[in-house]
């Protein structure tokens, strides 16, 4: 299993991802630092998202999860250092009790309404802040990079 279960995401100041289901992402600004945080490592990610990628994640090892799919069963195969979990908000929601880390990047955009990062109902969580990364100066845009404390 690793050793750091980190959900990624970009989300609206409203706090979602996605405009709808099946939308392919094109407002968001950090997918440099998406490649060069994944390089290395698994990341999950649930049929929807991965239906909307143009390119082929190389260089990871991408786990695609349908809802017949046991999420602690997937997490304890996971083996390399690092794990991301890549949306959706589904996807999110289902892996949200094994989260150690959460690397998040609000962008300068209001939806009103869409996939929230989490869409089903979760637990409260408290988050130590570890660092953040910048990734647009100009336009405002930070990555804010959490521990997850364990209650
Ligand atoms: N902004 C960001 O950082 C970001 C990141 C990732 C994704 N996104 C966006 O998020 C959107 C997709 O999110 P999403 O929440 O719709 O999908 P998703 O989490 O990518 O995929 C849906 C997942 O939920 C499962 N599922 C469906 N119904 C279920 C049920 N009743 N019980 C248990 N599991 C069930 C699906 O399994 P089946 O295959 O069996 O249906 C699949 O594994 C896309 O627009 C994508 O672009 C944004």
């Amino acid at each position: 299993m690793s050793n750091e279960i980190i959900l990624i995401a970009a989300v609206t100041v409203d706090g979602f991802i996605a405009r709808h289901s099946n939308e392919i992402t094109r407002w968001t600004k950090d997918l440099h630092l998406f490649k060069k945080q994944t390089m290395g490592h698994s990341i999950i990610m649930g049929s929807n998202t991965f239906n909307t990628l143009s390119n082929e994640l190389l260089g990871r090892e991408v786990i695609v999860v349908t809802r017949n799919d046991n999420p602690k069963e997937i997490i304890n195969k996971t083996s390399s250092k690092k794990c991301f979990i890549a949306g959706g908000g589904k996807t999110n929601s289902r892996f949200y009790p094994f989260l150690t880390h959460i690397y998040i990047t609000p962008h300068p955009h209001i939806f009103g309404k869409g996939i929230k990062l989490f869409s089903d109902q979760i637990g409260e969580l408290e988050l130590l802040f570890e660092k953040s990364v910048e990734v647009s100066k100009e336009d405002g845009i930070f990555q804010y990079q959490y521990k997850i404390k364990k209650c």
